[in-house]
C-alpha cells in the first residue's frame, strides 16, 4: 500500500523533531503535533512501519533528520541515542533533550562527541512514562531535569512549560538527573523481587502469601508488591542492569537479580502443574455427565418399554383372575400370559448379563 512519506525540505526549520517514534517518542510526537501543528513538528524513526503509520494520521515524519529549533530523543538504547546525536544537525543552536534513559555518564559522553560540531543546548529530561496509567502519561507526570550548562537547563524549562505545568520539572544536578530514572526503576525491581522472594518462601511452607501481603499491607507504612509471574517487560531489567553495572557493589541488587531469576523458572513450574489442577475435575465431572445421560438414554429407549410391558401383561392377568369364563379356558390363558411374563424378564435379564444395559441403569432398583 502506498503511503504519502513527506520528504525533509532542505530550508524547513521545525519548531520540534521528535527521534524515535515508539511508545515514548510516538506518544510525545502525536501529543506535540496536536499542540504546535503538524507543519511545525516532524517525527524521525529508521522504522518504515512506524513513519507510514504517523503519515497516515497526517503527522509529518520521515528517516532523516530535519533542521528544528528543538530535538526530542527517545530512541530506546544508548548507542542509539549517541548516534542519533551525532546526526543532528546544529545550525539552528538547538535545544537537544534526551527524553530516552542513558547510561549514567552518557550526557557527558554524548557533549563531548558533539561538541566541536557547532553549538546547542543539551539537557537529560528521562522519561517516567508510566503505560496503562492516566495519570502519569506524557506530560502530566513530575519529572527531573539536568542541563549540561544552566543555560541548558533555564532553555529547556521555557520550552516544555509551553505544554506542561513548571510545577512538575524538578531541577538537579546532572550527576544526580543522571541516576534517577535507573535507580528508581532499580529500587522497584528489588522491591518486587523482595515480594518474590517470600512468596517462594511461604509456598514452601503452605503459607498463602496473598493473604500474609494483604495482611502486612494494612500497616500504614508497609506495601509489599505482588508477586505475579517474574520481573519482564522493557524498562526494569534494563534499568536494574545499568545500575548493576555501574554499582557492582549494590549486594541486593545482586541478590534481587539472582531471586527474580529462580522466581521466573518457579512462576513456570507453577503454571505448568495449575493447569491439571482445572482439567482433571472437568474429566470428571464430563465422564460424570456423559454417564448418566446415556443412561438416562438407556433406560428411555430400552428398559421402560420392557418394564411396561411386564406391567401390561399383570394387569391382563388380573384381568383373567375377574372374568368368570370356563375353567379350561382361563387356564390356558392364563398359561399363556405367565409364560410371556417369564419370557419378557427372562429377556431383560439377558440383556444386563450380555452388558446391553449400562449398570448404571439399574440404579432404577432392577436386579
Ligand atoms: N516504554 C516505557 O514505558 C518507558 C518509560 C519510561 C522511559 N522509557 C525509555 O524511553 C526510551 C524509549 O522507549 P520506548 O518504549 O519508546 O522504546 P521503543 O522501542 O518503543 O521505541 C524506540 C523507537 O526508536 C526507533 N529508533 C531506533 N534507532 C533509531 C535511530 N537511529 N533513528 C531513529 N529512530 C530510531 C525505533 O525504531 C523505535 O520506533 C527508552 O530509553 C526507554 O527506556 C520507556
Amino acid at each position: 500500500m502506498q503511503y504519502p512519506e513527506k520528504t525533509v525540505i532542505k530550508d524547513s526549520i521545525f519548531h520540534v523533531c521528535v527521534i524515535g517514534l515508539g511508545e515514548i517518542g510516538g506518544g510525545i510526537f502525536l501529543e506535540l503535533s496536536k499542540k504546535f501543528g503538524s507543519d511545525q513538528v516532524y517525527g524521525v524513526d529508521i522504522n518504515d512501519a512506524v513513519i507510514k503509520r504517523a503519515t497516515l494520521q497526517g503527522l509529518n515524519a520521515g528517516k532523516e533528520i530535519p533542521k528544528a529549533h528543538n530535538y526530542i530523543v527517545s530512541v530506546y538504547t544508548a548507542k542509539q541515542i549517541i548516534d542519533v546525536c551525532q546526526k543532528i544537525p546544529l545550525d539552528t543552536r538547538p535545544l537537544i533533550s534526551i527524553e530516552a534513559t542513558s547510561e549514567p555518564d552518557e550526557i557527558q559522553k554524548i557533549d563531548q562527541a558533539i561538541s566541536n560540531s557547532g553549538n546547542y543546548d543539551l539537557v537529560y529530561f528521562p522519561h517516567r512514562f508510566n503505560p496503562d496509567d492516566p495519570d502519569h502519561q506524557y506530560f502530566n507526570l513530575d519529572r527531573v531535569i539536568a542541563g549540561v550548562t544552566d543555560q541548558a537547563t533555564k532553555r529547556a524549562i521555557s520550552f516544555y512549560s509551553q505544554f506542561m505545568s513548571k510545577d512538575l520539572i524538578h531541577e538537579f544536578p546532572l550527576p544526580i538527573v543522571s541516576l534517577t530514572k535507573t535507580m528508581e526503576n532499580t529500587y522497584r525491581f528489588i522491591e518486587i523481587a523482595i515480594a518474590e522472594d517470600i512468596k517462594i518462601a511461604c509456598d514452601k511452607r503452605g503459607i498463602d502469601f496473598n493473604l500474609l501481603r494483604e495482611a502486612m499491607n494494612t500497616k500504614w507504612n508497609i506495601n509489599v508488591l505482588e508477586a505475579r509471574d517474574g520481573i519482564y517487560k522493557k524498562c526494569l531489567p534494563k534499568d536494574s542492569a545499568i545500575i548493576h553495572r555501574f554499582f557492582p557493589d549494590l549486594k541486593i541488587l545482586t541478590a534481587a537479580i539472582e531471586t527474580d531469576t529462580e522466581y521466573k523458572k518457579y512462576a513456570k513450574g507453577v503454571l505448568r502443574i495449575n493447569p491439571w489442577y482445572i482439567i482433571s475435575p472437568l474429566i470428571i465431572f464430563s465422564v460424570f455427565v456423559i454417564f448418566m445421560i446415556s443412561n438416562r438414554i438407556m433406560s428411555h429407549f430400552y428398559v421402560d418399554p420392557i418394564y411396561q410391558r411386564v406391567e401390561d401383561l399383570h394387569s391382563n392377568i388380573q384381568q383373567i383372575n375377574k372374568e368368570s369364563s370356563s375353567g379350561g379356558e382361563r387356564e390356558e390363558r392364563l398359561n399363556r400370559e405367565v409364560v410371556d411374563y417369564i419370557e419378557e424378564v427372562r429377556e431383560l435379564k439377558e440383556a444386563k448379563n450380555n452388558k446391553i444395559i449400562f449398570p448404571g441403569t439399574m440404579l432404577g432398583g432392577m436386579n
